[in-house]
C-alpha cells in the first residue's frame, strides 16, 4: 500500500517535470491580422522566447493575412467568432485547455468565445484582455483633443448610421458603438456587443461559460487616445443619457443585477483590473512579464 503510493507520487512529480507550458489563444485588434512580424508575429515570438516550449495560436480569419486583415473590418463579430470555435475545436494542440489574450477589439470576440463556445471546447483558464470594448465605444480616436462640440455632431452622425442595419452587418465596429444617450436604441440595434453582454436576454449559458474561467484580466492604456471612453477597457461606461460622467463597473446595471455573472466573479477574485502606462498597446516587454506573464501564464 505504502508502495503504491510511493510510485504514484512519483509517477505525479516526473508528469509535473514533464508538462507543457498551457498554450495560448491569440486574436489581433482592428487593422492589424495574426502573423505581421511587427505585430502580432513578433509578440508570438515573445512568448515563445519567454516561454520555451509554448504552443501559441495567433488567430486567423480568413485564409490569408490579407483576409485577415480585411475580415477585422468587414465580417460580422458573430461570425468571426463562429469560425474561431471551429477553428480552436480543431487544433489538436489546444485540447488540453489554453490561456487566451486578446488585442483590442480581439478581446470582446475572445470573450464571446469564452460565453458562446466555452461548454464545447477545451478550458479557457485565464481571459487577458489589453485594451478591450467591452462596453463598447462612442467616440473616434484622439477625439479627446479635439473641440467637445465638434466630437458631439459627428458622434451624433456615426451613431445615425452605426445602427442602420447595412452597418450594423457590414462595419464590424458599428457591432459595438454604444450610444449612452439612447441606450434602448443600443441594445435593440447592436447585434454583437449587447447581446454577448446580456442586455437584451439573459443567456444563462454566457453566465456559466464565463465564470469557469480561473480569471478575466482586463488591462487599461492610461493615456489611451484611440479608445473612448477608456474606462469600456475595465467594463465601465458612461452613466446612461449623458456623455461625461462614468459609472464604474461596480456601480452599473450590468453588474448590479448581475446580468452576466460578473458580481460572482468578482467576489471569487476572478476579476482583475490592471492599468499599463502609454497610449493603446503600448505596453512594455517588462510591464508584460511582471504583470501578464508571471502571474497568469507560467
Ligand atoms: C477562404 O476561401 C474560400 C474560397 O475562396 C472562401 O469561400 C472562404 O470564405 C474563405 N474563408 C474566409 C474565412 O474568409
Ligand atoms: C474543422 O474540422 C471540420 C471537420 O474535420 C471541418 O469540416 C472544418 O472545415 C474545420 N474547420 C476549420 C475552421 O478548420
Ligand atoms: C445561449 O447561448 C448558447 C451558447 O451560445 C446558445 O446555444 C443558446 O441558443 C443561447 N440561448 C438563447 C436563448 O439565445
Amino acid at each position: 500500500m505504502m508502495m503504491k503510493s510511493f510510485f504514484l507520487f512519483i509517477l505525479v512529480i516526473i508528469n509535473a517535470i514533464h508538462a507543457d507550458p498551457t498554450p495560448i489563444v491569440l486574436w489581433h485588434g482592428m487593422g492589424d491580422t495574426c502573423c505581421w512580424s511587427f505585430s502580432l508575429g513578433g509578440f508570438k515570438q515573445f512568448l515563445e522566447d519567454e516561454i520555451p516550449g509554448v504552443y501559441v495560436l495567433s488567430l486567423e480569419i480568413g485564409n490569408n493575412t490579407i483576409e485577415d486583415m480585411e475580415n477585422g473590418y468587414f465580417m460580422n463579430p458573430n461570425k468571426q467568432v463562429e469560425l474561431a470555435c471551429d477553428i480552436i475545436a480543431n487544433d489538436s494542440k489546444l485540447q488540453g485547455g489554453f490561456n487566451a489574450i486578446g488585442f483590442s477589439q480581439g478581446c470582446q470576440f475572445l470573450r464571446a468565445l469564452v460565453q458562446r463556445c466555452g461548454h464545447m471546447l477545451p478550458r479557457v483558464k485565464n481571459l487577458i484582455s489589453l485594451g478591450g470594448q467591452h462596453q463598447g465605444v462612442y467616440g473616434l480616436p484622439n477625439c479627446a483633443a479635439v473641440q467637445h462640440l465638434t466630437c458631439d455632431y459627428v458622434r451624433k452622425l456615426l451613431n445615425y448610421a452605426a445602427y442602420n442595419s447595412i452597418v450594423q452587418h457590414g462595419l464590424v465596429q458599428a457591432t459595438y458603438w454604444h450610444d449612452p444617450l439612447d441606450e434602448s436604441l443600443y441594445r435593440k440595434k447592436s447585434d454583437f456587443l449587447a447581446e454577448i453582454n446580456n442586455e437584451r436576454a439573459i443567456n444563462k449559458t454566457y453566465i456559466e461559460n464565463l465564470n469557469k474561467l480561473e480569471h478575466f484580466v482586463m488591462v487599461k492604456f492610461e493615456d489611451d487616445s484611440v479608445v473612448q471612453p477608456r474606462d469600456t477597457e475595465w467594463f465601465a461606461f458612461y452613466e446612461p443619457g449623458q456623455a461625461k460622467k462614468i459609472l464604474d463597473l461596480r456601480d452599473s446595471p450590468i453588474y448590479t443585477k448581475d446580468r452576466l455573472g460578473l458580481k460572482r466573479m468578482d467576489k471569487a477574485g476572478k476579476l482583475v483590473f490592471l492599468s499599463s502606462p502609454g497610449n493603446h498597446l503600448q505596453f512594455t516587454d517588462d510591464w508584460f512579464r511582471d504583470n501578464i506573464i508571471k502571474p497568469y501564464l507560467l
